[in-house]
């Protein structure tokens, strides 16, 4: 089931007092001198900016000593923006800890699996566990918070800033006492973590809690389990700080809401955002794009996600880039029409605001090559000029504030256990990639046309959907299979993949044959895994072919249809995909890797059963995405166009909200243009 969630979503308002999309960046103004930013709020005023994050990186201008306070800077700032028309998403400022503190207790600093302190001199050197940081930090959250709850420039407080996005892995003492306090309540007794660690192997029994320690640096493959409870108490050390930092909001300023910015990414796999979830007034995400073939499709994918984690309603976009970011080993700037059109595409996955890292590109520091909405080059540039346009196409699109993302039919299930436990060391292949696995999957959907919702697996209410498509769901804990075994039994279509449904909740292999916790369902059963080595694959009848992962598959169940049998490889002649029916569902097994390619070539098979087409003529599919938001009386239909080609898209009814260039009854997408249609939900 979607858990509940509170969204207490940050709209601004326009003149006539209806909500707009939020519009802004990160705002440093402390890098600057006062005449800058008078000219800040003048150009923030004609790009339309209507919220800025304020003080992410403050907390030494803040508190220039550890008994000194500077408020006055900031007090100035909030009067102006608030002045201006500007509301505030004011950062606690924790982010960073200045050279006073570290110098003081370096006992605050994080200590890496080999024993190496992370010392300060970059950012976000704190130890999640530590409690002189947590004094400290909160000390600052509670000035903040007391001064400006009634500023009416305030519109949502934002703790910390990207929480784990250097420090989620810390070995440290303090780490290592309260992984301990996790463990003990966790598993109450040191039986049931011997067995649940399986601690008979290798010698490992522990008879005294003092004895347990995060996985440091060993002499061989540290015990699995304990590397995926390390990486659970990770995630949940990080959030207890989220949690501390919002008791204090919510007492001191109630009225505000509170969130703090996640990193759903390919590279950020540290925090279980979806646990996290519930946690924040709202979801707010950060996303940078990776240039590669898939870029788009992933940029697309971590939309979907955030809106998934979100429970579908509307969240805020806190970052993204308006060009080139600085972190790449290269950093090419964005083409034209590109800035607006990501920022269209998380729009249309149920983004409410639409802000940028950061508003004015710095003029030092480690950041100053990376893009922001007022770039080295000043008002005066291309750049500026797509900023402000972005801002009046935002404007235009007012109405959609509020609506939620209409769910696809087909839902790829997304699972943080799985994405930890999956990619542990000492397994058959060290070169499983859970997240592209998933994001090939999503990738073939958009090439067919498909819409697809991207959910967290343990959250989502599967009956909503025709497909489910689980790829590598390595962690099914038993609940989870007979979620999925009922769900195929009462009409649904499973697709499931390699090295899915192995182990528990405890990292212990189901027994019997692969894959243990949905074999029946999928009628089924592997005796050996036949990962493949580095550039080898394997040709399957139906014209695709695998790589990475071959299982020698037997047929177990009844109504069981080899949907591809393996041509050649170990396994030649034995089947590569089958698929159960049960009446009116279907359990599908896809035993290899086979690619954003592949999977294009098989997913049609796959879907078929379950009636789902392409809403996109065909000529349009893969070119253009498709996404839809709705609210009570209105459908609103985004074309997202992915490519550098025009395309035209006939026959389409409804006002156009964002205006590509129309043709009779149709419309024409330049290449990389968005059009949003409103046309009626009855
Ligand atoms: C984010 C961070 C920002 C800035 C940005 C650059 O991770 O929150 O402060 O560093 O990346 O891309």
């Amino acid at each position: 089931m979607t858990a509940p969630l509170t969204s207490r979503f940050p709209y601004a308002k326009g003149s006539d007092g209806t909500r707009r999309l939020g519009y802004g960046a990160d705002y440093n103004p402390e890098q600057w001198s006062r005449e800058v930013w008078a000219d800040d709020i003048r150009l923030m005023r004609e790009a339309g900016v209507n919220v800025v994050s304020l003080a992410i990186f403050s907390w030494a201008r803040l508190q220039p000593t550890a008994d000194t306070w500077d408020f006055g800077w900031l007090d100035e700032i909030m009067d102006l923006l608030h002045a201006g028309g500007i509301g505030v998403d004011l950062a606690t400022a924790t982010a960073s800890p200045p050279p006073w503190l570290t110098t003081a207790h370096p006992e605050i600093l994080p200590v890496t699996a080999r024993g190496e302190t992370l010392w300060p001199g970059a950012r976000q050197h704190w130890r999640p566990t530590s409690p002189v940081f947590r004094e400290h930090a909160l000390n600052l959250v509670r000035r903040l918070a007391s001064r400006y709850a009634d500023h009416p420039a305030l519109v949502a407080w934002h703790v910390n800033n990207e929480l784990g996005c250097h420090n989620v892995y810390d070995y440290s003492d303090d780490a290592a006492c309260t992984f301990r306090a996790w463990l003990r309540r966790r598993y109450t007794t040191l039986d049931a973590l011997n067995n649940a660690w399986g601690t008979a192997f290798w010698s490992q029994r522990y008879s005294d809690w003092e004895q347990l320690l995060p996985p440091r640096l060993a002499a061989s493959h540290p015990n699995p389990t304990q590397q995926l409870d390390f990486k659970r108490f990770s995630s949940d050390a990080l959030k207890d700080h989220l949690l501390a930092e919002r008791e204090i909001l919510r007492e001191l300023s109630p009225d505000t809401p509170v969130t703090t910015n996640f990193m759903v990414m390919p590279g950020t796999k540290g925090m279980d955002y979806a646990d996290w979830a519930d946690e924040v007034d709202f979801v707010a995400n950060d996303h940078y794009v990776t240039p590669g073939p898939q870029d788009r499709d992933e940029l697309s994918f971590s939309a979907n996600l955030s809106s998934g984690i979100a429970g579908h309603r509307p969240w805020f976009l806190m970052e993204h880039s308006t060009s080139a970011v600085n972190w790449q080993p290269v950093n090419p700037p964005k083409a034209p029409g590109e800035l607006a059109r990501d920022s269209l595409l998380h729009v249309a996955h149920g983004a409410d605001a639409v802000c940028f890292f950061q508003w004015r590109q710095s003029a030092a520091g480690a950041e100053k090559y990376h893009s922001a909405m007022v770039p080295h080059a000043g008002a005066d540039s291309e750049l500026f000029r797509s900023v402000v346009e972005l801002g009046r196409t935002l404007d235009a699109l007012a109405p959609i504030a509020g609506s939620e993302r209409e769910p696809a039919r087909v839902a790829i299930l997304f699972d943080w256990d799985s994405w930890w436990a999956g990619e542990q060391d000492s397994h058959p292949t060290s070169r499983l990639d859970y997240h592209r696995e998933a994001l090939d999957w999503y990738s073939a959907l958009l090439r067919l046309g498909h819409r697809a919702d991207v959910v967290p697996a343990h959250r989502t209410d599967l009956s909503a959907y025709d497909v489910v498509i689980a790829p590598v769901l390595h962690v099914v804990p038993q609940p989870l299979a007979k979620e999925l075994t009922r769900y195929v039994e009462c009409g649904g279509h499973l697709v499931t993949t390699y090295f899915s449904a192995i182990v528990d909740e405890n990292d212990h292999v189901w027994l019997g044959g692969y894959p243990g916790a949905l074999r029946d369902v999928l009628g089924i059963r592997i005796e050996e895994f036949g990962p493949l080595l580095d550039g080898d694959t394997v040709d399957l009848d139906n014209g695709t072919s695998g790589s990475l992962w071959t299982d020698r598959i037997s047929v177990t169940g009844t109504d069981v249809e080899v949907l591809a049998g393996y041509r050649t490889g170990t396994y030649a002649s034995r089947p590569a995909v089958t698929r159960r029916g049960t009446g009116r569902g279907s359990a599908t097994y896809v035993s290899t890797r086979l690619g954003a390619d592949g999977l294009t070539v098989l997913l049609p098979e796959l879907l078929a059963p379950a009636g789902v087409t392409s809403e996109l003529p065909e000529h349009a599919r893969g070119l253009v995405e498709h996404v839809v938001r709705r609210d009570a009386e209105h459908r609103y239909l985004f074309l997202v166009n992915r490519s550098d080609e025009q395309v035209a898209l006939p026959g389409l009814t409804g006002d156009v909200l964002v205006a590509p260039r129309t043709e009779g009854d149709g419309l024409v997408l330049a290449p990389r243009q968005v059009a949003v249609l409103r046309q009626s939900a009855s």
